[in-house]
């Protein structure tokens, strides 16, 4: 599929399309003015991922041309990346902790804030469907360890080993050397955040990850941390992101996004800025990567990261495009 540039939202007259306001809850009218939404057109639905993840939003589509709401859609979304075993940062086949444990953390998040996740959770494929459970079943927001395994297991997962063969060999390699760092665009490929439109205008988004590498068991980022590695504001928009989660989790990124759009910015722009917070406060930059997707209520989209290499992916009306990324870095 071409690429196409979407940040210009499409033709006015198209089927469908309708001029959203935005910055509902904004009162003040000068920020309201400078928004860069007023009188663009909207493009709902629309699902977007990072990374160049063409099951996984394929799937989140499907759900949103059957009409199916936005928080079935990321949650059915990233679950093909949780069960492609050849995707090692995610679900089955991730890539385990120093002592050989795939540990997944996952989150997820509807249009009315309600929330759910689980950190530390072993033996289960699917987390971001026990963050749901977590979200959906009990009064608490987020379930750790133990605990979200036996949870998970009341609720009827089904245990399995999710350390495959081939990530076993390669943790078997690594402790050779057992070098404690990350590693920039590992297989280009690191947290799947997906974020979702429906055709009532309503967003969710969900998160999910194995994440990093070799970490030290217990270790935890940003990816099942609401505001964090996933923040939605059904007035405003939504983001997500992917890389060193630590770095995210400082600057508290994705609801940093989402206020920055509700301030009038675009989400590219917003993304941007969320970037350089992280770079400003970080002589050693260079080293680790961090990628921020976002949406707004009018389904435009924006993605931003420090080093090249990271892509985000859309479906909406205007095609199944893969979109690299604009980074920091640029050579
Ligand atoms: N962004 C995934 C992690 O740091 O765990």
């Amino acid at each position: 599929m071409k690429r196409r540039k979407f940040l210009k939202n499409s033709a006015a007259g198209s089927a469908g399309l309708m001029a959203t306001p935005i910055l509902v809850g904004c009162k003040d009218k000068k920020v309201a003015k400078e928004s860069t939404l007023i009188g663009k057109q909207s493009v709902i639905p629309i699902v977007i991922a990072t990374w160049d993840v063409p099951n996984a939003t394929a799937k989140a589509w499907e759900v949103l041309e059957a009409d199916g709401n936005a928080l079935d859609a990321v949650e059915k979304g990233v679950m093909m990346e949780e069960a492609d075993v050849e995707n090692q940062s995610v679900g089955k086949g991730g890539r385990p902790d120093r002592d050989g444990n795939v540990t997944l953390d996952a989150c997820i998040m509807d249009k009315d804030g309600n929330c759910g996740s689980v950190v530390y959770l072993q033996h289960i494929t699917h987390a971001v469907s026990v963050a749901r459970k977590v979200m959906e079943d009990t009064p608490h927001v987020m379930l750790a360890g133990q605990g979200a395994l036996q949870f998970a297991n009341e609720k009827g997962f089904t245990q399995e080993n999710l350390l495959t063969e081939k990530s076993k060999l390669e943790w078997m390699e690594w402790k050779k050397t057992a070098k404690y760092q990350p590693v920039i665009n590992i297989e280009n490929h690191d947290t799947i955040g997906m974020l979702a439109i429906d055709k009532n205008g309503d967003i969710s988004g969900a998160c999910t990850t194995s994440g990093m590498a070799y970490k030290i068991g217990g270790r935890v980022g940003d990816s099942p941390i609401i505001g964090a590695g996933l923040f939605v504001d059904n007035e405003v928009g939504g983001a997500t992101a992917t890389g060193v989660g630590e770095e995210v989790v400082k600057t508290v990124g994705s609801f940093l996004i989402v206020e920055l759009m509700r301030q009038g910015k675009s989400p590219q722009e917003a993304c941007e800025e969320g970037v350089k917070r992280i770079v400003a406060k970080n002589k050693n930059y260079k080293d680790f990567q961090i990628g921020f997707i976002a949406v707004n209520k009018n389904g435009e989209t924006g993605g931003y990261c420090i080093q090249p290499g990271f892509s985000y992916r859309t479906f909406s009306k205007d095609g199944h495009i893969n979109h690299p990324s604009k980074a920091y870095i640029t050579s």
